[in-house]
């Protein structure tokens, strides 16, 4: 059996990371990388850490418009799927790489494997939204990561084909966190003492396009008297660019980190404060307490957990909310059991022979 993945942005390579692994023991995988993210601490450096094969086709596509960006995908995959012929494509999460994907292989009657279906923020003003409602809808094969994303797919009437297997950043956080240890000297080389900083990242263009919200959540980033360390992605570092931004004396700015220093960062935080998906669940797997810099969220159960709370732009509610968060006692299995990614595979294996 032959299966094209399809990856491109940051995420997408550290949830292809387990299934690839396991995948290649069984099948042919052949790898795409759209280069929607291209910089080295934005691609390159994934794949050294993660020990990624290298990618088959780089199809080189950048940065640009949806349109142009997705229309630009969707004709080069088109190319590669056309040469290969394989007997499935799979596709990661919600970005734009994952739609001209998902749309380039049903066009061509390709079986669809969508990982991560299901999620659901009903915020239509996220280019994510409408990547994955119209993802889950073409795909034939839809892994959720939790039982809130079976019940979301079944409501839109998806329920041929939905497999609830876990959250494959799980198995990648689990598989990693035994060598993020040994990157412990980030905190060294940044002056940061286990359990004495933020961890904070900020990328969602509703915060980085719109002045007044990105400068509330600095000034609030700012406030608390403790070290703050922020990853910048380069959306972020451009529209920090473009204000003309100096960051007062806590609130240390730094260039994107490989995942293991993100891991390594995440695990000795006190608390996270972010507007990404991945970096919500991360610190509930970490087990540190998350305020999260918008008003609605994918994932859902852990704000019902009490790990997570929702506090927008709002400077004086982000700087209360960090200033209050505090781990809890109890903690429930929300991402499976670490083997989302064998649970996908057997199931693309098992679909193959039929
Ligand atoms: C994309 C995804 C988002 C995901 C994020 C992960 C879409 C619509 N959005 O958002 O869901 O959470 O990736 O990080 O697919 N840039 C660089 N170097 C790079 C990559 C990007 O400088 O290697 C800059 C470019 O100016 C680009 C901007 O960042 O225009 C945004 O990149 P893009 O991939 O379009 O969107 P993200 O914000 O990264
Ligand atoms: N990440 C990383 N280095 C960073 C910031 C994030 O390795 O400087 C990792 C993070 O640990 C998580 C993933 O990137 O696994 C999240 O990606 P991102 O926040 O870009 O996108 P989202 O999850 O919001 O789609």
């Amino acid at each position: 059996m032959k299966i094209v993945t399809i990856v491109g942005a940051r995420p997408q390579f550290i949830k292809a990371a387990p299934v690839s692994r396991v995948l290649r023991q069984v099948a042919g995988e052949v790898l795409v990388h759209t280069g929607q993210h291209y910089d080295h601490q934005m691609s390159r450096i994934f794949f050294t850490e993660l020990h990624i094969p290298e990618p088959d086709y780089n199809l080189g596509v950048g940065s640009g418009s949806h349109g142009w960006q997705t229309g630009q995908m969707l004709l080069k995959i088109e190319e590669v799927l056309l040469a290969e012929r394989p007997d499935g494509v799979l596709v990661y999460g919600d970005t734009n790489s994952t739609l001209a994907g998902a749309l380039a292989a049903v066009k061509l009657h390709i079986p669809v494997a969508h990982v991560e279906a299901g999620l659901r923020s009903f915020n239509r003003r996220m280019p994510e939204e409408h990547n994955r409602v119209l993802t889950d809808h073409a795909a034939d094969l839809l892994f959720c990561p939790t039982q809130n994303a079976v019940d979301f797919l079944v409501r839109e009437g998806l329920v041929e084909g939905v497999y609830l297997v876990g959250d494959v950043m799980y198995d990648a956080f689990l598989y990693n966190s035994a060598l993020a240890g040994d990157h412990v000297s980030i905190l060294g080389a940044l002056a940061l003492e286990p359990g004495g900083y933020v961890l904070a990242t900020v990328h969602r263009p509703s915060n980085t396009d719109d002045p007044v919200r990105l400068r509330g959540i600095l000034r609030a980033l700012e406030a608390p008297g403790e070290p703050v360390v922020l990853p910048l992605h380069p959306r972020t570092a451009k529209a920090l660019a473009t204000m003309a931004y100096r960051p007062g004396a806590n609130l240390h700015l730094i260039e994107p980190v490989g995942y293991l220093n993100m891991l390594a960062l995440e695990r000795q935080a006190r608390c996270i404060c972010t507007d990404s998906g991945g970096v919500q669940k991360e610190a509930y797997m970490a087990g540190v307490p998350c305020v999260t810099l918008r008003e609605e969220t994918e994932w859902v159960e852990t704000v019902a957990a009490g790990w997570n709370v929702l506090v927008g732009a709002d400077p004086d509610r982000i700087v209360a909310a960090v200033r209050a968060a505090a781990p809890l006692e109890t903690q429930p299995a929300l991402y499976g059991d670490g083997r989302a990614a064998e649970k996908i595979v057997d199931v693309l294996m098992a679909r193959g022979q039929r």
